[in-house]
């Protein structure tokens, strides 16, 4: 089974997706380990009911990102892990990261990308007033939730919405796409070619619309 490393800085409820689906016998992956930039993150709390090693990283500790992203790698390198899910990870990844996982870094972002990139796009959703939103899975890149698209989830926005009923309903989402993309990029289902998201024919294609 693929190694992932999930990497969080939150609530971890996409974590918890990725660590149910790997609980499946039949899934192709499995979380190696979790790093967390934040020290109270309730998603160390899930990795260690899951019996998932986890490690906290303060990007703070160290004296440059260059620093902090190599002892990220050093960390997942050392856990034997192949892919990276950032999973509500609120840091932006740069060359050092991405040269060593270079087209292995997925992430989930909560909005239908390119609309509405970076922090609250939820509330960027509705202060615009779009009628669908959604999430997406890309695979990453050193833009801020530009990499090239894999699969999105779309949901009403419905009126009376709330950010809180919004996230709830676009979350709902995300936790149903990420563990299908995770299968379907382990698999090689789903590559990167040339900088192109490419799918092979097949009945898996299906899954991802
Ligand atoms: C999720 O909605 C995820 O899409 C979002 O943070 C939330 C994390 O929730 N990520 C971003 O906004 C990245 N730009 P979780 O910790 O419960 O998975």
């Amino acid at each position: 089974r693929t190694k992932l490393g999930v990497l969080v800085s939150g609530s971890g409820s996409n974590l918890q997706a990725l660590l149910d689906a790997c609980a499946k016998p039949d899934f192709p992956a499995e979380v190696a380990l979790v790093v967390s930039n934040v020290p109270t993150a309730f998603a160390l709390e899930r990795a260690k009911k899951a019996g998932v090693p986890s490690v906290v990283l303060e990007h703070k500790a160290f004296g440059s990102r260059a620093d902090f992203e190599k002892a990220l790698v050093e960390k997942l390198v050392s856990a034997g892990v192949e892919w990276v899910c950032l999973a509500g990870f609120m840091r932006l990844l740069g060359v050092d990261f991405l040269g060593h996982f270079a087209g292995r870094v997925l992430n989930i972002h909560p909005s239908l990308l390119p609309a509405f990139t970076g922090l609250h796009a939820q509330r960027q959703a509705l202060e615009r007033g779009v009628k669908v939103a959604g999430c997406t899975v890309h695979f990453v890149d050193p833009g801020m939730d530009t990499g090239p698209i894999i699969a999105q989830a779309a949901v009403p926005v419905l009126p009376g919405d709330d950010e809180a009923a919004l996230t709830a309903r676009i979350l709902k989402e995300e936790h149903r796409l990420y563990p299908l993309v995770v299968k379907l990029v382990t698999t090689g289902v789903v590559r990167l070619e040339g900088g192109r998201v490419v799918t092979s024919a097949g009945p898996a294609v299906g899954e991802l619309s």
